[in-house]
């Protein structure tokens, strides 16, 4: 049977779940990233931003001494960690790594043809990809590269990846963009057994279409113009905060969040994670699960031979 529905609100989330715990979050200057920090400060949580721009100076980020913000590019391996390091140096081990930041897909890369300077077909545009997927993995590396070594060696921590609704059923018209998050979907699904032994959680929030400055970036209306123009057409539209909230409700269940998948449309919350895994003889079929089931005990299959 399908999971049920659900909403959060900020007080679905302890107290005491941030007090001086230490968040990173990619892409926190903007939409998600930056509704997740606001929400985050008033937990007395100590956060540190990677992301290209400043968080803007009408944010309560700003000029914040419990926010360190370190800006760079992901794409480039070198800043990320270095910025990783200095953040641990300055507010510890970190609790939590929001791997978010990421961009739409506005160019059509498969059904327009442009040449190159030799007049041959060019080559496509990899941005969507460096930034979605290849970046994101990056993030998820330093993440696990940190985390095994907090409480002691012992290892703790949470990882939420922003996947989307397009990792999910894909959506026509942004074809890179869906292999990113499927990709991000599957690093999850991929790692959580392994991270798991070294007591870090994985997990993703996969918000449907979300009002966030994202929606403007093809530069043809603005944000209310799109939202208005959205909702004229049925489409359902998430609050920021709704995706803040559930990224936060993750990162606060600590080790029950691994394997999570939280879908969020029209501000409606659901695992997909789990409605996959209960009705997996339903779309995979008893021959072909039983395969799957019999093969995937084999050792080699993890990545993970010790713990250290
Ligand atoms: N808004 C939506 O409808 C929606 C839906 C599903 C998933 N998402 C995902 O949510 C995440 C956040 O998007 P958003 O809607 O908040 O968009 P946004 O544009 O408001 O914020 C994205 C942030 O990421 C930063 N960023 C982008 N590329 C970067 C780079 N190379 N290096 C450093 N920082 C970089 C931007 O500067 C920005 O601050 C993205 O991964 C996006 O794919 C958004």
């Amino acid at each position: 049977m399908a999971p049920s529905t659900f909403t959060l609100t900020p007080s679905s989330i302890s107290p005491s779940a941030f007090t001086n715990k230490h968040i990173l979050i990619t892409g926190g200057s903007s939409g998600i990233g930056l509704s997740t920090a606001e929400l985050l400060l008033p937990f007395s949580a100590k956060l540190t931003i990677l992301d290209i721009n400043s968080p803007p100076t009408t944010s309560s980020l700003h000029n914040n001494k419990s926010v360190l913000v370190i800006t760079g590019d992901i794409r480039d391996w070198k800043y990320q960690r270095a910025a990783f390091a200095q953040a641990i140096k300055q507010n510890g081990e970190l609790a939590g790594v929001f791997v978010n930041a990421g961009i739409g897909e506005n160019s059509d890369v498969f059904f327009t043809d442009e040449l190159d300077q030799d007049g041959e077909l060019k080559e496509i545009d990899h941005k969507v990809l460096d930034i979605d997927i290849r970046a994101a993995a990056d993030t998820t590396k330093l993440a696990i590269h940190h985390m095994r070594k907090n409480n002691g060696g012992q290892g703790s921590g949470a990882i939420v990846l922003t996947a989307s609704l397009a990792g999910y059923l894909a959506s026509k018209g942004l074809p890179l963009y869906s292999a990113a998050k499927f990709g991000v979907v599957g690093l999850m699904r991929s790692l959580k057994n392994d991270v798991s032994r070294l007591n870090i959680a994985i997990s993703v929030v996969a918000p449907a279409i979300t009002v966030t400055p994202l929606l403007t970036k093809d530069g043809t209306l603005t944000l209310d113009s799109e939202v208005t123009k959205m909702t004229n057409f049925g489409v359902p539209l998430n609050k920021v905060e709704t995706i803040s909230t559930a990224t936060a409700w993750l990162l606060s269940l600590g080790q029950k969040s691994n394997g999570k998948g939280i879908l969020c449309q029209a501000d409606k919350l659901i695992d997909i994670e789990e409605g996959l895994a209960t009705s997996r003889k339903a779309w995979l079929g008893e021959e072909m699960l039983g395969y799957f089931r019999n093969g995937r005990g084999m050792k080699d299959f993890s990545k993970l031979k010790s713990k250290i």
